[in-house]
C-alpha cells in the first residue's frame, strides 16, 4: 500500500522526519522560515496530512485547495493559527501538543519574572558597556522583591498551575482569575480571585490565556491602568492578548512598573517603541524553546499525524466532532 502523502511546512529535528519517513511519504520544507500561505496551500493540495508550526495559518481558503487532507497536526499547544470550524466542516482532524511544554513554559515565564523583577538584562548591557564604575549603596539598578510579593495568573490551567507551583519556593501569595474557579485540589493553596482584584492586587501578572477573539486585547488601557504602579506584566502566552500599543503607553507613563515579554501582536514585527523602554525584557517567542521540549512536541505531533493517517484517533485531537460524522 502506498504511504500517505504529508507536509512538514518547517525545518524540525532529524528524529522527527525518521519518525516520519518510516510511514509516510514526506514533503519536507526543510527552511527556518513558513512557506508564505500560497505556497503553503500548493505544497498542501494531494496531501492527506501535514505536520504544522504556529506560523501556518490554515483556514477554509487553504482547506479548499487540499481535498485530500484528514489531518492537521501543530506543533504547538496553541492553536490559534487554525480555523477549527473550517477544519471541522472540512472534516480534517486538527491536533496540538498539550502538556508536554508546561514545565519549559512555566521555567520561562520565571525567568521573565526574575529578569524584569531584578532589571538583569538592563544591568548586563550596562556592565558590558563598561559603565560600572564600582559599587553603590544607592546604585542604578533598584529592583523590586519577587519574594513574598502577590502573584497573579491570569488563565490557570495547566501552565498557569506550573507557574504558581514554583512560587511557592519565593514565600509568595498566588492569586488566580478564571472563568471558572479550580477544584480546591488543583488550586494548591492559590486563591481565586475576580479580574478586578486580580489587575488591583498582583504585583507580577502573569497572562497564560490562549489567544481567540474574547481573549483579544484582553489586558488594554483599562486594565493597565487598573494595576498597581509598581507591578510588572509578564506574557508567555500569546501576542494579541495585550494591546501593545496600550502597554507601551502605561510603560511611558509609569502606569505599571515593567513588563517581561515572550509574545507580541504581529510577531515578528515588534514595535520598535519597546525597544527604547529600559523597564521591558524582550525574549523571541521562546516559552517552550529547550531542545528536549521542542523535540517532545514535535515527536507528539508526528504521533498525532501517524495515528490520524493510520485510522486511528490522534491523542491530542481537538475537534472529535470530525470522527462522528464518519461514524454516523
Ligand atoms: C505553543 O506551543 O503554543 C508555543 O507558543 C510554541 O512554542
Amino acid at each position: 500500500m502506498a504511504k500517505p502523502a504529508i507536509l512538514v511546512s518547517r525545518a524540525v529535528f532529524a528524529e522527527v522526519i525518521d519518525r516520519l519517513t518510516a510511514c509516510c511519504a514526506v514533503d519536507y520544507h526543510d527552511a527556518d522560515a513558513p512557506l508564505p500561505p500560497d505556497q503553503l496551500a500548493a505544497r498542501l493540495a494531494g496531501k492527506q496530512g501535514a505536520l504544522s508550526f504556529l506560523t501556518d495559518r490554515i483556514d477554509a481558503a487553504v482547506l479548499a485547495g487540499a481535498p485530500c487532507l484528514k489531518a492537521v497536526c501543530n506543533v504547538a499547544v496553541g492553536y490559534n493559527n487554525f480555523d477549527l470550524p473550517a477544519l471541522t466542516q472540512a472534516g480534517v482532524m486538527a491536533t496540538n501538543t498539550p502538556r508536554v511544554l508546561d514545565e519549559t513554559t512555566a521555567d520561562t515565564a520565571w525567568a521573565l519574572i526574575l529578569a524584569t523583577a531584578r532589571r538583569v538584562v538592563g544591568a548586563d548591557r550596562w556592565v558590558r558597556a563598561g559603565q560600572w564604575q564600582g559599587w553603590k549603596f544607592h546604585d542604578d539598578w533598584l529592583g523590586a522583591d519577587v519574594h513574598h510579593a502577590t502573584l497573579g495568573i491570569l488563565g490557570m490551567g495547566r501552565i498557569g498551575r506550573a507557574v504558581a507551583r514554583r512560587a511557592t519556593g519565593f514565600s509568595m501569595r498566588v492569586i488566580y482569575h478564571n472563568r471558572t474557579r479550580l477544584d480546591p485540589d488543583l488550586e494548591a493553596g492559590a486563591t481565586w480571585v475576580d479580574m478586578t482584584d486580580l489587575l488591583r492586587k498582583a504585583d507580577f501578572l502573569v497572562l497564560m490565556v490562549p489567544y481567540s477573539p474574547a481573549t483579544h486585547h484582553l489586558i488594554g488601557a483599562a486594565e493597565l491602568a487598573a494595576m498597581k504602579p509598581t507591578a510588572h506584566l509578564i506574557n508567555v502566552a500569546r501576542g494579541g492578548v495585550v494591546d501593545d500599543a496600550a502597554l507601551i503607553e502605561a510603560l511611558h507613563l509609569c502606569r505599571i512598573a515593567g513588563a517581561g515579554l515572550d509574545v507580541f501582536e504581529n510577531e515578528p514585527a515588534l514595535d520598535p517603541r519597546f525597544c527604547a523602554l529600559d523597564k521591558v525584557v524582550l525574549t523571541p517567542h521562546i516559552g517552550s524553546s529547550t531542545r528536549a521540549t521542542r523535540l517532545a512536541m514535535a515527536m507528539l505531533a508526528a504521533d498525532n499525524l501517524i495515528a490520524a493517517l493510520s485510522g486511528q484517533r490522534p491523542p491530542n485531537l481537538l475537534n472529535p466532532e470530525v470522527l462522528k460524522e464518519k461514524i454516523s
